[in-house]
């Protein structure tokens, strides 16, 4: 069985302060939780939240890298600075670096790679827009993402590699995918986990649901035999809505 993973990601949201506020209301309620919670602020805050969380069960995460080590790229943060600030997970190939951004499959596949050199746990985020959807792409749009981004990747990956299931007309819309749209996608992904990267792959590596969960809708996500979590956007910034949908994981 595979422990549950709650991750909250705070997006363009939260200062240093804001973050300390935050987590003082937030720790005391999930003191005794046993599912992995991991929390990603912007980068301004990861070093504040990083002191803060060093001695509690909360990891922290961080929204983005870039792929080269060091150098002339302003504005960008290397994966050693993340591990420096105490990350143990960052996002990776998040709809909105891909659409907003513009981020390349290609460029989602060099940031992955140098998460995992790094010493970071990627949670590679995958899914179609509306249009996709409408025209029955679901699945093509998933098989072009995982093979472009996690084809050919070395076995020693696999085993601190999350991927987020996370279809874009869901993110931030307050539309929900069904509870038979999330299992089926996240089955479809286990199943190309499986088949690409081995049974072992297939069976440890876990896939979380994101787009619209809120406290009211995670327990039936989470229910679901291929979801092993959730990836939460707005309702992550209430430290109260999030404990709730915390208690509703397991560990
Ligand atoms: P949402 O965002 O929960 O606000 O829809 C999810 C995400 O973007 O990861």
């Amino acid at each position: 069985m595979r422990a549950h993973l709650i991750a909250g990601n705070w997006k363009m949201n939260k200062t240093p302060s804001e973050t300390e506020v935050f987590l003082a209301r937030f720790l005391p309620l999930v003191s005794q939780a046993e599912p992995e919670i991991v929390l990603l602020p912007a980068f301004p805050s990861l070093h504040r939240a990083g002191c803060l969380l060093c001695k509690t069960n909360v990891r922290l995460g961080a929204q983005d890298l870039h792929p080269e080590p060091r150098g002339a790229f302003t504005g960008a943060v290397s994966a050693e600075m993340l591990i420096d600030c105490g990350c143990r997970y960052v996002l990776v190939g998040h709809s909105e670096r891909r659409h907003v951004f513009g981020e390349s499959n290609a460029l989602v596949r060099c940031k992955l790679e140098a998460a995992v050199s790094g010493g970071l746990h990627p949670i590679l985020c995958v899914g179609e827009t509306l249009a996709e959807r409408r025209a029955g792409e679901t699945e093509s749009v998933l098989q072009t993402q995982l093979g472009s981004d996690l084809a050919d990747l070395s076995a020693r990956s696999f085993p601190h590699l999350v991927v987020a299931y996370e279809p874009v007309w869901a993110i931030g819309t307050g539309e929900t995918a069904t509870t038979r749209q999330a299992q089926d996608a996240a089955a479809w992904i286990r199943e190309w986990l499986r088949r690409e990267l081995g049974a072992s792959a297939g069976e440890t590596i876990r896939i979380l649901y994101g787009g619209s969960v809120k406290p009211d809708n995670a327990a039936e996500l989470l229910a679901l035999p291929d979801v092993d979590g959730v990836l939460v956007g707005g309702a992550s910034l209430d430290p109260v809505g999030l404990a709730q949908i915390v208690a509703e994981a397991r560990a």
